[in-house]
């Protein structure tokens, strides 16, 4: 399944696997997975490198958004994310980036800025595009739209195996608090808040392994493809 156009969209709350899964999805179908929380953890980096306090970012002109050189470059089945012409990487996912990210996605203009960056790229190659807002706002017209969920606890228990921290009992309820509460920051925000497309196919990953779920995404994705690729609604 190749081709510029074709839009797979991978939204759901934190922990839910949507990366990891996307990227997977993406190998097996031959598109390039877009992981849209990269764009907002770079603006996100962009910003407390060029020192400006977190207080200020909402108030911040339109033009220095503009000016922040941010660009996507695709490579076998993802994009690299380049700031000031230069490739980042680990630097994206530092405690403080995490921390400071999801201040930065409830800024409207953060938002806009990014909006042309993620349609733009899916002109030139065919994506897996994952995140909070891909089937609601970027790609209304996806050709196919999953929504991943999983418990709370099995997410925080995933997120933190990903980590290689110990996931005893205790530790896997301070994680789920804590992912609890980025999922309320998520879903309560004015702007672009997590939803569940209307017409996404819903996928509950707590029972199920890896394989099977990236294998779920695939299958829908042949369906579709089969379809005409145009069709919409369920196909779970
Ligand atoms: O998925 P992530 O942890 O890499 O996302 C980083 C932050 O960006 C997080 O606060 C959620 C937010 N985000 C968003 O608001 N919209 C998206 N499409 C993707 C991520």
């Amino acid at each position: 399944m190749t081709g510029s156009g074709l839009v797979i969209t991978i939204d759901g709350p934190a922990g839910s696997g949507k990366s990891s899964t996307a990227l997977a999805v993406a190998r097996k179908l031959r598109l390039t997975h877009l992981d849209s929380g990269a764009l907002y953890r770079a603006l996100t980096l962009a910003l407390l490198r060029a020192g400006i306090p977190e207080e200020e970012w909402e108030e911040l002109d339109r033009e220095i958004w503009e000016e922040l050189d941010l660009r996507l470059e695709p490579e076998d089945s993802a994009f690299h994310v380049l700031l000031d012409g230069v490739r980042v990487g680990p630097e994206l996912r530092s405690p403080e980036v995490t921390a400071a990210a999801p201040r930065l996605a409830g800024i409207p203009e953060a938002r806009r800025r990014l909006i042309d960056v993620q349609r733009s790229v899916a002109e030139e190659v065919g994506v897996v595009a994952d995140g909070r807002d891909m089937g609601t706002v970027i790609f209304p017209d996806a050709n196919l739209k999953v929504f991943l969920t999983a418990s709370l606890r099995e997410r925080a228990r995933r997120r933190l195996l990903q980590e290689d921290r110990p996931a005893d009992p205790d530790r896997i309820e301070e994680e789920a608090e804590r992912i609890r509460l980025r999922d309320e920051t998520d879903e309560t925000r004015e702007i672009s808040p997590l939803r569940r497309p209307a017409d996404s196919v819903d996928i509950d990953t707590t029972q199920l392994t890896f394989d099977e779920q990236v294998d779920r995404i695939v299958d829908a994705a042949r369906r579709r493809a089969s379809e005409g690729l145009t069709g919409r609604g369920r196909v779970g």
